[in-house]
């Protein structure tokens, strides 16, 4: 294991924000993870959890040692004739994961394709896609709390999964590190084409095979959203905002179009399309600006992470002045 001081994590972050940790340590097995805890507690430094980088906000400066938890591991543990259940180190990456399992027979993780970033973040925000959520198929999350190094594996239920939301960004926020997720996998195909351009291309072109749903997943997303290495970006920045009954009754009198999705408690509606509205697609504040093609996203074009924040708390402004709706940050800010 290799503990470096004053790393650049300009490359580890899909936002391309400039930023340096004071140490970085990227670890495989959990015997290297309780070196690099060792060293953290004698140079008295906190510890900070970084995954693939692709949803977070950065800061110039990371005090502390930030870690990696690199390993991909991949293993049957459990199997039945309609099930199998997967342990998948933290370290793998997740749309390798979503085709490998494709290809070995195993199915579930198909409309969550080509979705950047590692296994070990997917739980953190119950990752979703295309009317899919990860929760859907874990089975158990491992990792290990920092102050006491006690390890865990927390069952599905315990892990508090909601819309981008768990345990992981509550209680435990940057108190666990997650080594591993149990994933149990279908061995029959399961095709869920509710999402509605899905269902248009299934009406046009037949029901699809789980691998031919991966593939037009990827090209839905890539029609609509940035590939980060051409032009940086972390996703939605914004979570789908979820309004009472009667905010949404008063909305959808001012906007008749306005998409919108029933929950067992309020309504959702699409912050992308709140944004669009407001004609903010391709509208630019400094280096960042709001994407041409998805207005949920926002592109970096060579600034910091403040630069970032800045226009996102100026584009949360205008919705809240234009709808009176407070939108939420999707990335995780880190400090
Ligand atoms: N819309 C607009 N203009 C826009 C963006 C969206 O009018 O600029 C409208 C669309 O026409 C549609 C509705 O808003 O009627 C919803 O749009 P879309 O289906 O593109 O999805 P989204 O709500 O913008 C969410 C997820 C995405 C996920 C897609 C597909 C969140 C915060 N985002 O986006 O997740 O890929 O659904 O399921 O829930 C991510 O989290 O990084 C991400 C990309």
């Amino acid at each position: 294991m290799n503990i470096q001081p004053n790393v650049s994590l300009l490359a580890l972050n899909t936002l391309a924000v400039p930023s340096r940790a004071q140490y970085l340590a990227q670890v495989e097995s959990l015997d290297e993870l309780k070196e690099a805890a060792a060293f953290a507690s004698q140079s008295n430094l906190e510890m900070k959890v970084l995954g693939g980088g692709s949803n977070v906000v950065l800061p110039e400066y990371v005090s502390g040692l930030v870690l990696r938890y690199m390993s991909t591991e991949y293993q049957v543990i459990n199997e039945d004739d309609e099930h199998v259940v997967l342990r998948v180190g933290a370290g793998f990456n997740w749309h390798d994961l979503v085709m490998k399992t494709l290809s070995e027979g195993f199915f579930g993780l198909q409309n969550l394709a080509f979705i950047p970033g590692l296994v070990g973040a997917a739980p953190v925000q119950n990752i979703g896609a295309y009317g899919v959520e990860v929760k859907e198929f874990i089975q158990t999350v491992h990792g290990v709390i920092f102050e006491d190094g006690e390890v865990f594996a927390l069952k599905n239920e315990e892990c508090h999964f909601d819309y981008r939301e768990s345990i992981f960004k509550h209680e435990l926020n940057n108190r666990a590190l997650i080594t591993a997720v149990d994933f149990r996998l279908n061995k029959q195909p399961n095709i869920n084409v509710d999402y509605a351009p899905l269902d248009k291309m299934a009406q046009e072109r037949g029901v699809p095979s789980p691998l031919e749903l991966a593939h037009w997943v990827i090209d839905v997303r890539s029609s609509k959203l940035p590939i980060p290495s051409e032009l940086p970006n972390a996703g939605s920045f914004f979570k789908n905002p979820i309004i009472n009954e009667s905010v949404f009754a008063d909305l959808i009198k001012r906007y008749p179009s306005m998409p919108h999705y029933h929950q067992s408690v309020g309504v959702k509606v699409p912050a992308g399309w709140l944004i669009d509205q407001m004609g903010f697609k391709g509208k630019t504040f400094g280096p960042v600006s709001v994407h041409k093609k998805q207005a949920l996203v926002l592109v970096n074009k060579g600034g910091t992470g403040k630069d970032v924040l800045a226009a996102s708390e100026q584009i949360k402004l205008a919705v809240y002045n234009q709808y009176g709706i407070e939108l939420e940050q999707e990335p995780r800010v880190f400090t």
